[in-house]
């Protein structure tokens, strides 16, 4: 297999598991990421060295920022795909640290947008976030739906990105799909996140926040099916108005586009979730209740409909099993 896929955020949670599947399926992956310290680089490293014992794989560090260093690893790679999911990303970070989303996620996808142009790529995807539905109130979301009001910081940059895809993608006819992902958990996962802190916690006998009692539930998607959805959707290029065909009317008229929400598609509740949690760590949490966080938002659930009449999407892992899934890795990789 010769095709070449560039794939930014390669050492983050999601981009590792998506270079991995495209390297397993026998594509020729080039790596972009600035390793940054976000987080434990510590896992950043040790999901890059996995990725490394692949023959077809080969890496750049760099910051998205910088286009010299960007556009010499694309430009000698030469990919037909770039799939774009190295972000600033966490919605509570990005309240007191806005500058750094600013940075990351509109001036470096403008570059990765900018460069895609340049070299013709046949099709470009973004990871965008359920997060744009801000504060709508009809659930579960749908493509269509206005995405007008964000709260968060995080929110507005990602649906920043959006336009100026949706732009680019006019202009020059550039083939772009976005991706709405849900709430995204599981092996390898973001340490910044509620299910990776909560897990900690209870294994060091600490108490666990949560926010606004409780009272709130996402889509909490299985980082396989994300992967599944990202791998099919790859060879679906959109062209000028291909959504009418699948009988939907998020079309775009003007430009080869497609925003499309990829999630679980299943309500779970917050409290639902610690209590597999507790019951896969066998230890009971010792909960703090506490009123609802700023920038966050009560519910999210996905309407991935047009998803799947495109591609056959069909998401297969129940919370429980995703739960069970990421305790046994937790355990393993942290002893
Ligand atoms: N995980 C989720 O639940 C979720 C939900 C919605 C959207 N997303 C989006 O999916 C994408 C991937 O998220 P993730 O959960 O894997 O996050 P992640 O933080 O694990 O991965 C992002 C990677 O990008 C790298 N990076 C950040 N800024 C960079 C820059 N300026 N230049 C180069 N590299 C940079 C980081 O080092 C990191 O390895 C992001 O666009 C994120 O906004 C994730």
């Amino acid at each position: 297999m010769k095709i070449k896929i560039f794939i930014t955020g390669s050492s983050g949670f999601i981009g590792f598991h998506t270079a991995k599947k495209f390297l397993d399926k026998g594509y020729i992956v080039r790596g972009f990421d600035s390793m940054n310290n976000y987080y434990d680089v510590k896992l950043k490293k040790a999901r890059l060295n996995i990725l490394k014992k692949y023959k077809k794989f080969t890496f750049t560090k760099g910051n998205l920022e910088n286009k010299k260093i960007l556009s010499k690893s694309v430009f000698s790679f030469k990919p037909s795909i770039i799939i774009h999911l190295a972000a600033q990303a966490g919605v509570r970070y990005s309240i007191e640290n806005p500058e750094v989303y600013l940075n990351s996620n509109i001036f470096g996808t403008f570059n990765i947008i900018e460069l895609a142009r340049k070299i013709k790529v046949k099709h470009l995807i973004i990871g965008s976030s359920s997060s744009v539905y801000g504060a709508n109130k009809k659930l579960p979301f749908k493509e269509i739906d206005k995405t007008d009001h964000q709260i968060s910081f995080y929110a507005a940059t990602k649906k920043s990105t959006e336009c100026l895809a949706h732009t680019y993608s006019s202009l020059w006819k550039l083939p772009i799909t976005m991706l709405r992902f849900f709430t995204v958990y599981g092996p390898w996962g973001r340490p910044d996140m509620a299910y990776f802190k909560f897990t900690k916690k209870i294994l060091n006998k600490r108490k666990i926040d949560i926010y606004n009692k409780g009272k709130m539930y996402r889509d909490y998607t299985y980082v396989d099916d994300i992967v599944d959805g990202i791998f099919k959707v790859t060879n679906k290029i959109p062209k000028i108005n291909s959504n009418k065909k699948y009988k939907d009317d998020s079309l775009s008229h003007v430009a080869p586009f497609r925003v499309l929400n990829i999630g679980n598609t299943k309500k779970i509740y917050l409290m639902n979730f610690i209590n597999v949690l507790e019951k896969e760590l066998g230890i009971k949490a010792i909960k703090k209740y506490l009123p609802m966080q700023k920038g966050d938002v009560h519910s999210t659930l996905s309407d991935t409909n047009l998803l799947k009449r495109i591609t056959g999407y069909n998401p297969k892992t129940k919370y429980q099993t995703g739960i069970k899934k990421f305790v046994e890795w937790y355990q393993n990789y942290y002893g």
